[in-house]
Parts: structure tokens; sequence; C-alpha cells
């Protein structure tokens, strides 16, 4: 069986949990949630590397053929140092939201708005993969207030609107947005409902069409994926919000 492990600072990676669920790419999915250290966003680099690292420790307890981290932040400051130590492939969100994008952004002028956590703008990964795929009109935003609001259970209404004038009133209006975080899936409708006419770009479903064209894994390849679920601290909860998310 076809196992994958997939690591997130919290319970956020959930989203391209419910990605890879769908497409039954897997036979089973072992989920690491570090729920007692999150969030990862607003920490510094060294300290994203060795959380990862320890996370790494766990995956081997299991024979995984496959780590996916569905983080944002630790896909853009510790994917080479979890490559540099595992014996499978590690594959990060980042290049996975930028060949999607590539595919359907086809002007290199478009107007593309990058929303993550600190840690992930401030290491302007995607920002230097845009460039070298010809795209130059980038504005990249720190939008992590989203992230505990996303946690309390809140995707819409009056608190998110106020984020959202807060992050987006100044900008010039976007033609594609990079929802490089976990969470925002979650508030992608209403980010939709703001700038109507951009295309947004969601980690998950892009993982998922990456695996497919460059792993070459095969949609429906199992008829489910089992799914682990494990938690550093308040795995109930992890295992509360997966009820709800997925
Ligand atoms: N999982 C993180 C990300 O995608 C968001 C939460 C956090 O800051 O840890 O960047």
């Amino acid at each position: 069986v076809l196992r994958a492990g997939v690591f997130d600072s919290g319970v956020g990676g959930l989203t391209v949990v419910k990605s890879l669920l769908e497409h039954k790419l897997f036979g089973e999915i072992i989920y690491y949630g570090d729920t007692a250290r999150v969030p990862y966003g607003p920490k510094d680099k060294n300290t994203i590397i060795r959380y990862s690292l320890e996370a790494l420790e766990f995956f081997k307890n299991f024979d995984i053929d496959i780590l996916i981290t569905a983080c944002n932040t630790v896909s853009a400051y510790a994917i080479e140092e979890l490559r540099a130590q595992a014996d499978f492939p590690v594959v990060g969100v980042i290049e996975p939201g930028v060949l999607a994008l590539i595919n359907k952004i086809e002007s290199r002028d478009a107007n593309i708005l990058v929303i993550g956590t600190k840690a992930t703008t401030n290491s302007q990964k995607y920002e230097r993969l845009l460039n070298q795929h010809g795209y130059h009109h980038i504005t990249s935003l720190a939008t992590g207030l989203f992230v505990p609001v996303v946690e309390e259970g809140i995707y819409n209404g009056e608190i998110i609107k106020s984020i959202m004038h807060h992050y987006f009133h100044k900008l010039q209006t976007p033609d594609a947005i990079i929802l490089g975080c976990t969470h925002f899936p979650l508030v992608s409708e209403a980010i939709n409902r703001y700038y109507e006419e951009a295309v947004l770009i969601h980690s998950g479903e892009s993982i998922v069409e990456y695996l497919e064209s460059e792993l070459d894994l095969k949609k429906d390849a199992f008829k489910e994926t089992e799914l682990k679920l494990f938690a550093t601290e308040s795995p109930e909860n992890l295992k509360k919000v997966a009820t709800l998310w997925l």
C-alpha cells in the first residue's frame, strides 16, 4: 500500500489532506500536526528547521513512501534540510503552487498576490520561483490574522471582512492569488467575494496536480485512503477538526 506522511504545524494541513483524500492517491495517510507548538508562521528559520527535523524523526517510525509538507511555512524554510535527512521523497507545497499558477495564468504581466505567514513571506520563496518563470508583478503579504480566526471556526462575516479590508484595501487588484497557507482555503469563498475576478491557487489542489503529473500517481488508485491522525498536543481536537473539515 502506498503510504504518505503529511506534516503540518497544526490542524491546518487537513485542507491538503482533504484534496489528497478526494483523489485517493494513497492507501494510507499518516498525519502529524505539531499542535503543541503551532503557529510556526511567526517563528524564525532555525526554529522551523529544528521542529521539522523532529517531525521527520516521528515519520521514521512508519514505513512511509513519501512525505508531504502541507505547511507552507515548513515548505518555505525547511524543505532542503528535510530532503537531506530523509530516505524517502519530500514534497513541499510551494513548487506545486507555482506550477498550478503557471497552468492557469499565461500572461507574465499578471498581478499576482501571494499571501502567507510572516515566515513564508520573509523567505521570498514564492517570488523567486515566480520570477524564474517570468512573472514580475508580485505582491507578497503576510496575512497571519486569518490563521487564529479560521482556527476559531470563522470563515466569513464581519471579522473576515475587516481582516480583508485591513490587508487588501491599498493593493492593486490581483489577477491571481496564491493561498500560501494551509488555513486560507477555508476563507477562499470570502476572498473570492472581495476579489471576484481573481484566480485562487490552493495548496491542496496544487499538490494533487503535482503528484499526478510529476510523480505519476494515479487518481483513484485506491478504493479508499485510511487516515491516521497524530498530534503533539490534544489529538482529540485534531480529530474534531478533521470531522468538521473532511
Ligand atoms: N501551517 C502554516 C502554513 O501553512 C500556518 C499556521 C502556522 O503558522 O503554523 O504556513
